[in-house]
């Protein structure tokens, strides 16, 4: 069904399709790719911009901002020309239609040309970028490693079993990574629905004491899906976790970029 429908069927039942990119991700799993963020952007990737950008970049009063947005935007053209085999410039970047009101506005990221099957998903922190690539949903956030109030944002973003383990456990940094752990686990969750954050934090449980991957059920209202949650190891400080519907073959591999 092309962009433009509401269209919530992949929800339910990926498919795999058999056009060189699927084939290329079949045996692979989901594909992210990170890459560091340095404040300054190089003018060849203002050339990979288009017009959506330019108009994204006039509303961006920060320089900083500005900068991570065109090398985030040349780093994802650049690596989907590679998992596309077409050039960068060719690539248009959109959005799906929102899977819990239709809005095209704001639904997840999308791959406008050349049609393909992917799903796409990124997210940005400071000084990280991600892009992660797969054959069906896939949701992947990544949080710089900072203070966090815990014990104040505990009561709308965890469910009980969470704040237990969080406040009985852990205690001054590993209670702040877990912390960043439990909320990378839901955003990128939550980004693989492809509402982002509109529902009820509290609601998902992400299973902290599970270490490495977790199995988290969310979706639409009513309609609820498991998903395979791994968390990334990045050498930096950061934290990370790459969502996808539970029970698909292949692994996670991730990529440094740039
Ligand atoms: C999606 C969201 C969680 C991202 O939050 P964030 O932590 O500030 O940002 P991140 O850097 O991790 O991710 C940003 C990316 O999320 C993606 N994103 C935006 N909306 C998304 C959605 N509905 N589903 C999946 N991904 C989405 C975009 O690709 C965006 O990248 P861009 O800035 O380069 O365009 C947040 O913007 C959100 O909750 N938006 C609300 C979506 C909405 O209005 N839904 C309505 C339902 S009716």
């Amino acid at each position: 069904m092309p962009i433009g429908f509401i269209d919530v069927s992949y929800l339910q039942a990926p498919a795999f399709q058999t056009s060189s990119a699927s084939r290329w991700l079949l045996s692979r799993g989901t594909d992210v790719w990170w890459w560091p963020i340095t404040g300054t952007a190089d003018p060849a990737d203002v050339a990979l911009l288009q017009p959506s950008d330019h108009e994204r970049l006039s509303h961006t009063r920060s320089p900083a901002r500005a900068a991570e947005f065109i090398t985030s935007r040349a780093r994802i053209r650049t690596i989907l020309s590679t998992v596309l085999d077409v050039p960068p410039d060719l690539i248009e970047l959109g959005r799906r239609n929102c899977p819990c009101c239709g809005d095209p506005e704001h639904g997840p990221p999308a791959v406008l040309r050349p049609e393909t099957p992917l799903w796409i998903s990124n997210s940005h922190t400071e000084g990280c970028s991600m892009l992660a690539v797969s054959d069906s949903p896939v949701g992947v956030d990544v949080e710089h490693m900072r203070a966090v109030r815990t014990d104040a944002l505990a009561s709308a973003v965890l469910t009980r079993s969470e704040d237990t383990y969080l406040r009985t456990v852990l205690e001054g940094t590993a209670r702040t990574k877990s912390f960043l752990r439990m909320w990378t686990r839901k955003e990128a969750v939550l980004k693989a629905v492809g509402i982002g954050i509109t529902t009820d934090l509290t609601a998902i449980e992400t299973h902290p004491r599970s270490e490495g991957t977790a199995r988290i059920v969310a979706g639409l209202s009513g309609r609820p899906l498991t998903w395979s949650v791994s968390d990334l190891s990045l050498p930096g400080p950061w934290v990370a976790s790459v969502a996808h519907r539970d029970g698909l073959p292949g692994t996670v591999n991730l990529h440094r970029a740039g």
